[in-house]
């Protein structure tokens, strides 16, 4: 356990104590300490998960499954163990059910691929919210194009809420799969997909949710939720880059072909013939990202340590102080109001376009993102082409939250008439 968890094991959650294990954070960025608002695109790394994945590169780094050497069986040791973390975290009844991907794209396009299209005939449909990233769109478009099914949509309201019932009205005779974001990245609304999967269960319709949001601020139990799969990315979740987990129910693995092909994925290869490997290495072609899941099972180690509950609870804190303070900035416009928000905040203002809105508080060292988010589809409902975002992680304070306010109140002063 880090000091930091010991610390707070006794003291309660303390901003100050988990800021101090991101390196990252303590820097200037044009001449103004640096406030980070960008989680929602990635989270910064505590020390603990780079010190794992650096420990691991100095001492034990080697390849997996190949070879019965003293750094391949350590090197194999902490991969596998990896793997047993992830589904600890999520609550997975079989190590087996978790699939080491590249990210939650990657995950959603192997169940696009390995899932989706050897089931889909013309007319078949594919439900999908109004609400999703690109990463939860495109795949089935493709999947669609490829098999002669359609993508069907489940509409939101203007609070940024999917509607129940048409949500439920839209799982039809033909509808092979639903794929849902767990939350939004664009507004923070969190589904109520543990009732959207009971909806679809009742219709005998299986549900993808994507993760990528929701890890970073919630406990995520894969067995309550009711789901048949469940994509993440590893660096939404204070983790490294390119490692990610798709969980699936064994028995849907086990009737999935391959996604690639190539080594560690295989039980015996002839020219004539190739038979695969048991779950989930046959979804794992060629040399996975070891030192990635090495860092991811750090990440996860170091948010339990914190506490998933806490961690949820410092959002929400942060998320009602910004909705405040950012509400009194004249000519500011939050998007979206939905019953249930994770700690992301988009926005637009009348006097400024979001890019300028992000270059002006660039300048005052503070990190957010703008543009379309990778969720067309979202703003189009709104009218928009582009928002400015502020999201929120575990190191963020009020402070910073005051400090976002003041820049947006120099962004009204420079830009409005
Ligand atoms: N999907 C990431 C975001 O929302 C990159 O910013």
């Amino acid at each position: 356990m880090s000091a930091t968890a010991e610390k707070m094991r006794h003291g309660g959650f303390d901003v100050d104590l988990i800021r101090a294990d991101f390196p990252v954070l303590h820097q200037e960025v044009n001449g103004r300490p640096l406030v980070y608002l960008d989680s929602g695109a990635t989270a910064q790394k505590p020390e603990a998960v780079i010190s794992a994945m650096a420990d691991f590169y100095r001492h034990d780094y080697a390849n997996v499954h190949r070879a019965i050497h003293a750094l391949a069986e350590r090197a194999t040791r902490a991969f596998d163990g990896a793997r047993a973390r992830v589904g600890e975290f999520i609550n997975a009844t079989d190590t087996r059910e978790i699939v080491f991907v590249r990210g939650a794209t990657e995950a959603i396009n192997l169940v696009a691929s390995a899932f989706a299209v050897p089931r889909l005939r013309p007319g078949d449909e594919i439900l999908v919210t109004e609400l999703e990233h690109h990463a939860n769109i495109v795949p089935w478009q493709l999947a669609c194009e490829r098999t002669g099914a359609k993508l069907v949509v489940a509409p939101m309201d203007d609070a940024g809420d999917v509607d129940l019932d048409r949500f439920e009205a839209r799982l039809g005779p033909r509808t092979r799969l639903a794929a849902i974001s767990h939350v939004s990245n664009a507004l923070g609304t969190v589904n109520p997909v543990k009732a959207m999967c009971g909806l679809a269960r009742d219709k005998g319709v299986p549900v993808l949710l994507d993760g990528a949001q929701a890890m970073p601020h919630m406990a995520v139990d894969v067995q309550d939720l009711g789901c048949d799969f469940y994509a993440f990315s590893g660096h939404k979740l204070y983790g490294p880059t390119g490692i990610g987990a798709l969980w699936g129910r064994a028995e849907l693995l086990e009737a999935m072909p391959p996604y690639h092909g190539g080594g560690d994925m295989i039980r015996r290869v002839t020219f004539d013939e190739t038979t695969y490997a048991d779950i989930p290495y046959k979804f794992e072609a060629g040399t996975p990202h070891i030192a990635g899941a090495v860092g991811l099972a750090a990440a996860m180690d170091y948010l339990d340590a914190i506490g998933m509950d806490a961690v949820w609870d410092h959002g929400v804190a942060l998320l009602d102080y910004a909705t405040a303070r950012l509400e009194e900035v004249p000519g500011l416009t939050i998007l979206g109001s939905p019953a249930h928000k994770a700690a992301l905040i988009s926005f637009t203002m009348d006097c400024a376009h979001a890019s300028d809105i992000g270059t002006i508080l660039d300048q005052k060292g503070i990190a957010i993102r703008v543009g379309h988010h990778c969720a067309m589809p979202l703003l189009d409902h709104f009218g928009l082409g582009a928002t400015a975002r502020a999201s929120f992680g575990v190191y963020n304070t009020m402070e910073e939250v005051d400090a976002l306010t003041a820049a947006l109140y120099k962004v009204r002063d420079l830009l409005a008439g």
